[in-house]
This record gives structure tokens, C-alpha cells and sequence, in this order.
């Protein structure tokens, strides 16, 4: 292992973290980390099984009572406590996290910052929520409404985002004074590790926050929900395992909120200026390599400026600088894992089969790790593999489309409703099309839309709730009301 490698993980815990104690998982199981970049282990850490998910959702519920009676300026101080962490040992973090993920050191940076917005954001955010009291409307009695924590929480996180998915959860569940048991992703959980051990060394009591990493998600999450102490599940990830969390949740009407598939429209117009949309479809495809759910996944361009903006977008591709992590000025990594690469490259073929032109990249690169070079591919059809699969790599399709085309119409072909990105300068029309947008959150010309206080979350197959903004804390809470009468 490289050295700067083996030095980065020398403050990560590689055990499991129950009631407030790191501990070796039962029967001393463990799994391997692997570095993206090479796709050699790293490091191996607790694989946990039965009792210790029992002894977490135990913890977790004896637990709940005191931290839920914990004052609102106790939770706040602790989240903003958690925060001036992250933040001042961002340098830390972000080699764990490059050295997990893949990502390069840059965007570990970007991702850092925006997960500590969410303990920053929650922490603010709890101190200033209000109930509501009036009288009733012939005056017998008073009405007031306020709001208590849901209960323990199962918090499921995945590996593209693996800081930001986590805070953006369990800052709004400490915020609302919930309790939590934590599965991170099995590709990525040494940024969980690293975060628990920060929150223990800040002293939360025993049992609040509990951490699980494992081979075994099925077997995990099956046992924790079957148990009615569990209040809530908080999922990221594919469309099809939040569809079979969502039937368990039903046993004992668990809350649920579902962070699932996209598969974003970035739908230029005819007046847009082609060079800003150029860069726009570069951040918004190439972020993170196009492992997010968030990644533009249609690129829609009115036909006759197709050729003028292919030609710019297949130079700023081929400029990419593609490395590990640790190489300066590398501006996208590896995907995460052998099984992602084929993945990219079963669409790839799929799209060439069906008549698209690869017009950049479009293979698999030849070295160690799991690299694919940065793809750019025109002329598939509409309804076609690039079209209706959430890709999940760095491959840009563009349509084009003709004037007489509903642009929104051909958009909203698609079973997903995460997000949709508009470029463009005529306001009313923007509006008119961002209205018709079936989709959770619309981001005009802008190729990012993630924000701390603002509500995230899709419609249609991509999910349930909302994650971020204030709504993200009232999904860790219930709403109660009282009729008092003196
Ligand atoms: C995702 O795409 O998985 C989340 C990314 C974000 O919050 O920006």
C-alpha cells in the first residue's frame, strides 16, 4: 500500500461503533476496503451480523427517551460543535474519503463542505422552529400543535456521497431528537467511521448514534425493520432496493423517506448561449464521475445547434484530466467498482447497438483500477438505453429535438422525477417549462442544485420526502396536537 495511503487511515476507527464503545464485530468478522484507483484492499473493517444489530437498535431505543428530553440549545451546540470538526479537519477527511471513493482530493473538498452545511444548517434550524397554539373556533378550549422526534432512526447511506448522504440524514435526526442506527454503503464506510469517531470524542451519550457497517444489507435492514421499536428508515440508493424497504417499513408503518434513482433532463432552449451550456453539462454529467442521482442523464438540444455545441462539448471532454485521487490537477477518479465499470459499459454497448455514435471516450481505460474514460454519445434513440437507464458513469447522451417538438413532453418520458436542469434566457418560457417539469427540483442555468436549506427529493419512481431545508427536519418528526381545556 502506498504510504500516504496507509498514513491517511491511521485515525479510522476499523470497528463497529454500538452504545457508545467501538467494538470488534461478532465473531471477529471482517471485510475489505478497497482504494478505487488501484482496486486494492486498503483496509478491512467489522462485518456485522445479528447481535450486533440487535445490541444497535437496542442502544438506539433505550436511548431515545433521554436524548429526546435533551434541550433544543444541547442539540444545536453539539451539531455546530460537529461542524467546527469537519471543517477543521477537512484536510483529514477528505483523503479518507478520496481513498474509499475514488474521488479526486478537489471534489472530496467540495463534498466536505456541503455535508458540514447540513450540521450547520440543522443546528440553526432547530433553535428557530415554532409550534402553533390558537383557540378553538367557539372559544371552549386551546389548540396547540407542536412536534416530537419520530423515534430511532435506521439511516442507510450510500457510497457515491458518502459524507453528505450521511449528515444530510442524521444532522435533521440528532436536530429532531431521534436516536440512530447507521448503515453505511460497504464500498465507502470509512467516512462514516471517521464522523462516528468524531461525534464520540465530542461526547454525544451512549447509544444516541450507533454505526454498522456490513456485508449483509439485506440481512440487516430486514432484521432492524421487523422490530417496531424502529421508527423510521432514511434510504439513498436504487429505485428497486427502496421499493422492497418501502414493503417492509409497511409491517409496522414505519416513516419513510426514500432517496432513489434519477434520470435528469438537461433540456437546452433555442435561445440558450451554447458555451454556457457546454460547461453547465460538464458539471452537471462529470460531477463525481456521473455517480450521482442528481447527474444530467438526457442532454436535449434543439437540433440545429447540435452540431456547434457536440463539437464544444467533445473538446472540454477530451481535456479532462482523468488520475487517482492523489494526482495533482486530476479532474475526475475512478468509478467505484469493477461491477460500476460494467455497468457503464453494458449502456454503452446497448447505445452503440441501437445506433448511437460514441463522439468521445466510450471504453473502459487500460490501467489499474476502474477507470472509463469520460464518453460523449450522440444519435441513440429516444426510449433507447442511455434514455430510459439511470447510467451512473461519465457518459454524456445527447438528443436533439426539433422545433415543433413539447420539449417537457419528451422530457418527462421517463419513469424518475429527481431533477431537471433548463438552459436558457426567455424567463417566461423557462417558467413555463420548469412548471411542466415532472420532477422534484428544477435548477435553471445552473449545473448544480444541492443546497443545505433547501429541500431535496424527487416524484415518480425517485422517491419519498424530502431531505435538506426545513422540511428536512419536519421528516424526523411527528406533528402533535393538543386540545386543552382548562
Ligand atoms: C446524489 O446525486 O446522489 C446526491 C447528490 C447531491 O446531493 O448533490
Amino acid at each position: 500500500m502506498n504510504p500516504r495511503t496507509e498514513s491517511s487511515l491511521v485515525t479510522v476507527p476499523k470497528q463497529c461503533y454500538i452504545n457508545g464503545g467501538w467494538r470488534d464485530s461478532t465473531g471477529g468478522k471482517l471485510f475489505e476496503v478497497a482504494d478505487p484507483s488501484t482496486g486494492a484492499p486498503v483496509v478491512s473493517v467489522a462485518d456485522t451480523s445479528t447481535p450486533d444489530w440487535s445490541d444497535a437498535l437496542d442502544a438506539a431505543a433505550t436511548s431515545f427517551p433521554d436524548w429526546r428530553e435533551s434541550s433544543l440549545q444541547e442539540r444545536s451546540r453539539f451539531l455546530r460543535a460537529l461542524f467546527n470538526r469537519v471543517t477543521e479537519k477537512s484536510d483529514e477527511l477528505a483523503r479518507v474519503m478520496s481513498i474509499e471513493s475514488g474521488k479526486p482530493l478537489g471534489e472530496s473538498m467540495a463534498e466536505i463542505n456541503y455535508g458540514a452545511s447540513f450540521l450547520e444548517w440543522y443546528s440553526e434550524l432547530l433553535i428557530s422552529q415554532r409550534g402553533e397554539v390558537s383557540d378553538n373556533p367557539t372559544g371552549d378550549y386551546q389548540m396547540q400543535v407542536t412536534r416530537q422526534p419520530v423515534g430511532p432512526c435506521l439511516l442507510i447511506t450510500p457510497w457515491n456521497f458518502p459524507l453528505a448522504m450521511l449528515t444530510r440524514k442524521l444532522g435533521a435526526a440528532l436536530a429532531a431528537g431521534c436516536t440512530a442506527v447507521i448503515k453505511p454503503a460497504a464500498l465507502t464506510p470509512l467516512t462514516c467511521a471517521w464522523l462516528v469517531n468524531q461525534i464520540h470524542e465530542l461526547g454525544l451519550p451512549p447509544g444516541v448514534v450507533n454505526y454498522l457497517p456490513t456485508t449483509d444489507a439485506r440481512g440487516l435492514s430486514s432484521e432492524i425493520m421487523a422490530d417496531p421499536r424502529l421508527r423510521k428508515i432514511s434510504f439513498t440508493g436504487s429505485t428497486s432496493v427502496g421499493s422492497v424497504l418501502l414493503k417492509q417499513a409497511a409491517e409496522n408503518v414505519q416513516a419513510s423517506s426514500m432517496e432513489l434513482g434519477g434520470n435528469a433532463p438537461f433540456v437546452i432552449a433555442r435561445d440558450a448561449d451554447v458555451d454556457k451550456a457546454v460547461t453547465g453539462v460538464m458539471i452537471a454529467k462529470f460531477r463525481n464521475a456521473g455517480q450521482a442521482c442528481v447527474a444530467a442523464n438526457r442532454v436535449l438540444v434543439p437540433i440545429d445547434m447540435r452540431d456547434e455545441f457536440v463539437e464544444k462539448l467533445v473538446e472540454k471532454v477530451n481535456a479532462l484530466k482523468v488520475d487517482a485521487w492523489d494526482i495533482d490537477g486530476a479532474d475526475m477518479g475512478p468509478l467505484v467498482d469493477a461491477s460500476q465499470v460494467r455497468t457503464v459499459e453494458s449502456v454503452v454497448t446497448g447505445a452503440l447497438n441501437e445506433g448511437g455514435q460514441v463522439r468521445a471516450g466510450g471504453r473502459r481505460m487500460d490501467r489499474d483500477g476502474y477507470f472509463f474514460e469520460p464518453t460523449v454519445i450522440v444519435d441513440a434513440p429516444i426510449g433507447g438505453e442511455t434514455w430510459s437507464r439511470e447510467i451512473f458513469g461519465p457518459v454524456a447522451a445527447v438528443y436533439s429535438y426539433r422545433p415543433e417538438d413539447d420539449v417537457a413532453a419528451l422530457a418527462n418520458q421517463t419513469e424518475y422525477g429527481l431533477v431537471s436542469y433548463l438552459y436558457g434566457r426567455d424567463q417566461k418560457q423557462l417558467a413555463a417549462v420548469a412548471d411542466a417539469m415532472e420532477s422534484g427540483m428544477v435548477a435553471i442555468n445552473r449545473p448544480i442544485i444541492s443546497e443545505a436549506r433547501a429541500p431535496f427529493g424527487g416524484v415518480k419512481a425517485s422517491g419519498l420526502g424530502r431531505e435538506g431545508g426545513t422540511v428536512g427536519l419536519e421528516d424526523y418528526q411527528v406533528v402533535k396536537y393538543v386540545a386543552l381545556q382548562y
